[in-house]
């Protein structure tokens, strides 16, 4: 089956062979989806016949969004925390023992429905792609249900058993890492493609998170890490060191921490919405991207530091307060996330990658952060099947 979309008024493929610059930019264009691949692109005045034609009717089209770090899985909300931090308050990592307590009291079945809900959320604001963490469970059968929900709704999912000790392990840091490095990885181990650990004060230190990704890695995960969000620290370089691929925060960094990610193959993944519900200072995103490391940006979805689904916010948020103009955004969303899951098939819009297509309500994906807050997905294709909106109009 084969479906053209045409009468495309700004086309990005992040494709530099497919138009100009590195969003490969094409206007007045064309694409087809050939079962679940891009077919072909070009102008529309070339394009091939297929089965189906769908007119966008001078909309945009882009890759779909890919949100390479959230935590779904969760029961509760934390609406008050949020409320009192608004009000004067800080964060504190401790808040995430509620989020595990109401995670715990989850029947499955709530679990299931609630991340599928935020799944769902996601696909109706344009993002194809999703990695999904555990870290609410934080026993052996929590952590290993919560990966099994994580892997129904998610492409990528990611054993996050080392997010805090959890409260009954207080007194014993030294046991609750030898669980999680024993038989928690070795229950969440087949339910995974990924492991990550918090490497921050209050939650993990250098060598503990090392011990962690170490484990992983010996039973076939790939790393990511959780560093450097609340103060400067070891997690950037950690990261580098053990060749994770990503570091996701990257707050607050040292020069040394730039240079590092610089000459690494680990994606900075900025996480803007983290900053937002946190009212913390925002990463320079400039600093990064001028040094010459790979930046993805994500939308860290959590009902503590960022209950948001919206990647489109995140790109708002990443032009307005880190420094980056709309084209970098718009790729760090889309390109950036599939660097940092390593995956070469999602992210762009080329002949042979997945049929993750967004349609936008707009003349071009400036409006992306131009019109903040304001829903413009018109339509969605995900593996070359219409998930969302009707696509304008359709003829054979
Ligand atoms: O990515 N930083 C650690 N984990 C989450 C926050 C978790 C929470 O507060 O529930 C984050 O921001
Ligand atoms: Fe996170």
């Amino acid at each position: 089956m084969s479906v053209l979309l045409t009468g495309i008024a700004t086309l990005v493929s992040n494709d530099p062979e497919q138009g100009t610059g590195p969003l490969g930019l094409r206007h007045a264009a064309a694409l087809v989806i050939d079962d679940d691949r891009v077919g072909w692109v070009g102008d529309a005045a070339g394009a091939p016949a297929c089965d189906e034609r769908v007119d966008v009717q001078g909309r945009t089209v882009l890759p779909g969004f890919v949100d390479s770090h959230s935590h779904l899985v969760f029961a509760g909300d934390r609406a008050a925390e949020f409320a009192a931090r608004m009000a004067g308050g800080r964060y504190r990592a401790g808040g995430i023992a509620d989020t595990v307590a109401a995670t715990r009291a989850a029947s499955d079945q709530t679990l299931r429905e609630r991340a599928r809900r935020l799944r769902a959320e996601m696909l109706r604001g344009g993002t194809t792609t999703v990695e999904v963490k555990s870290g609410y469970g934080l026993t052996v059968a929590d952590e290993a249900r919560s990966l099994r929900v994580a892997g129904e709704v998610g492409d990528e999912v990611t054993f996050l058993g080392a997010h805090v000790v959890p409260p009954e392990h207080a007194g014993d840091r030294t046991g609750y890492l030898a669980l999680v490095t024993g038989p928690m990885l070795n229950a969440c181990a087949p339910l995974a493609g990924w492991v990550d650990v918090f490497c921050e004060r209050g939650a993990f230190d250098a060598d503990e998170a090392e011990a962690v990704l170490v484990a992983g890695a010996a039973r076939g995960l790939g790393l990511r890490v959780h560093a450097n969000q609340l103060g400067p620290g070891p997690g950037v370089q950690l990261a580098v060191r053990l060749g994770a691929a990503s570091a996701d925060h990257c707050t607050h960094l040292t020069s040394a921490d730039v240079d590092a990610l610089a000459g690494s193959g680990t994606v900075a993944t900025l996480l803007p919405g983290a900053e937002f519900a946190t009212r913390s200072p925002y990463p320079d995103a400039r600093r990064l991207l001028a040094a010459g490391c790979r930046v993805a940006l994500a939308t860290d979805c959590n009902p503590g530091t960022s209950y948001t689904t919206s990647m489109a916010f995140c790109v708002a948020l990443a032009v307005r307060e880190m420094g980056l103009t709309v084209d970098e955004a718009v790729y760090a969303a889309t390109m950036g996330g599939a660097w940092a899951l390593r995956r070469s098939d999602v992210g762009r819009l080329s002949p042979g990658a997945r049929a993750d297509v967004q349609v936008l309500d707009a003349p071009d994906h400036v409006h992306l952060a131009y019109r903040p807050g304001v829903d413009l997905v018109h339509a969605v294709w995900r593996s070359g099947r219409q998930v969302v909106g009707s696509g304008g109009t359709r003829g054979g």
